[in-house]
Parts: structure tokens; C-alpha cells; sequence
């Protein structure tokens, strides 16, 4: 329950939850950041996928999942027949950490201690949506979940317990996707497919 954890509590909606996000100054990363990008989707939904943090694109329009990576996340959405909006989108670490270069932003992988001192923002967010279940989308994201670190490739595609007893399926990041050889891509995308289906199959 969102007034048990006591690390910030004050939260009492997703809205609340939004307004302190933007203004959390835990971690160096929010201040080069353009907005805080909170999750979006049902209270309630069946699955709550969890990213690594906004991409550029996300951290221009505030929402999760709009680049390219949510463009892939969308594809395999359509081809399992799920609908974006039944789904929860969020993220483990809730600013865009970037490094400048020339008139570009290049992603950088959020730090361990920056990943950790963001964490209880998802937890409340957890709390408060109550999602069926959840896909941690890559290494940070299942981090953060199971708060241990996890080998993706060797946890990927079952289902495991967290200490609050939902269930997280681990899989890749759709940008370890869209950074593959072309020739490796097919066959990722249909392992990557299988596991997502998983998901859905086992939160209905
Ligand atoms: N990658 C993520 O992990 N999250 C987003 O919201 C977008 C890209």
C-alpha cells in the first residue's frame, strides 16, 4: 500500500505521484532532463511493462515508449493481438540520462546507484496501479524488480517471484533489438515475441 512505504508517501494518486517525480533531485540525472516521464496506462491493467529509462523522444513528449524502441514494443503488441492502452508502460529510472554530442543526445545507461535511487518511485507506482503482473524489459528494469542483478539471457522467458509476491518476466530491451545485425534480427524478434506472449498468456 502506497502509505506503507515510507520512503516518500506523500503520493496519494498517480497524479501526485507525477508532480513529486518531476521534482525528485535524488539522483545527477534530472537535472539535464527535459521533464520527468511517468508511466501511463490503466489502473489495474493486466501487465505493467518496465523499461530502462525515457529515450530522447520520451523525454521530449513525457510520455514512455513513444521511440523507436516503444515503436517495436508496439509491433509486437499488433502481431499478439494486445492493445497498447491495456497495458501499463513505465519506466525504472524515471529521467533521460544522456550524453551530448554535437546537435545529438546519446543514450547512456543509467549508473547502479542512480537506478537505486529511483526505485521507490516505481514501487509506489506498483502500489498504486496493482498490475496482474509484470515484464521487466532488460537488465535495469529486472534489477529493479527483483532487486538483485539479473543475467537476462539466462532468465529471460519464465516467470519469477518478487517479495511482494507478483510474478516479473524477464526479456530483452527492444533497443538490444533494434541495435542486432539484420541477419540476427528475425529470429530475436520471434524468441522476443515468445516471451511477451508468454506474459500475456500467463496474466489473463
Ligand atoms: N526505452 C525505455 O526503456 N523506455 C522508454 O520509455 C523508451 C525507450
Amino acid at each position: 500500500e502506497p502509505a506503507a512505504m515510507g520512503v516518500v508517501g506523500a503520493a496519494t494518486s498517480l497524479e501526485d505521484l507525477r508532480t513529486a517525480t518531476e521534482r525528485c533531485r535524488a539522483c545527477p540525472i534530472g537535472h539535464a532532463a527535459t521533464q520527468a516521464v511517468p508511466g501511463e496506462g490503466p489502473v489495474g491493467a493486466r501487465l505493467m511493462f518496465v523499461g530502462e529509462q525515457p529515450g530522447d523522444q520520451e523525454d521530449l513528449h513525457g510520455r514512455p515508449f513513444v521511440g523507436p524502441a516503444g515503436q517495436l514494443l508496439a509491433r509486437a503488441m499488433a502481431e499478439l493481438g494486445v492493445e497498447r492502452a491495456s497495458v501499463y508502460l513505465t519506466n525504472a529510472v524515471r529521467h533521460f540520462k544522456f550524453e551530448p554530442r554535437g546537435k545529438r543526445r546519446i543514450h547512456k545507461t543509467p549508473a547502479q546507484q542512480e537506478a537505486a535511487a529511483c526505485a521507490h518511485w516505481l514501487e509506489e507506482e506498483i502500489a498504486m496501479v496493482q498490475p496482474g503482473a509484470l515484464v521487466a524489459l532488460g537488465a535495469t528494469a529486472a534489477r529493479s524488480l527483483l532487486g538483485r542483478p539479473v543475467a537476462v539471457t539466462a532468465e529471460r522467458g519464465r516467470w519469477l517471484g518478487r517479495a511482494d509476491g507478483r510474478q516479473v518476466l524477464v526479456t530483452l530491451h527492444p533497443a538490444a533489438l533494434l541495435r542486432m545485425a539484420p541477419h540476427q534480427f528475425d529470429a530475436a524478434f520471434a524468441a522476443w515475441l515468445a516471451d511477451l506472449r508468454l506474459a500475456f498468456e500467463g496474466s489473463a
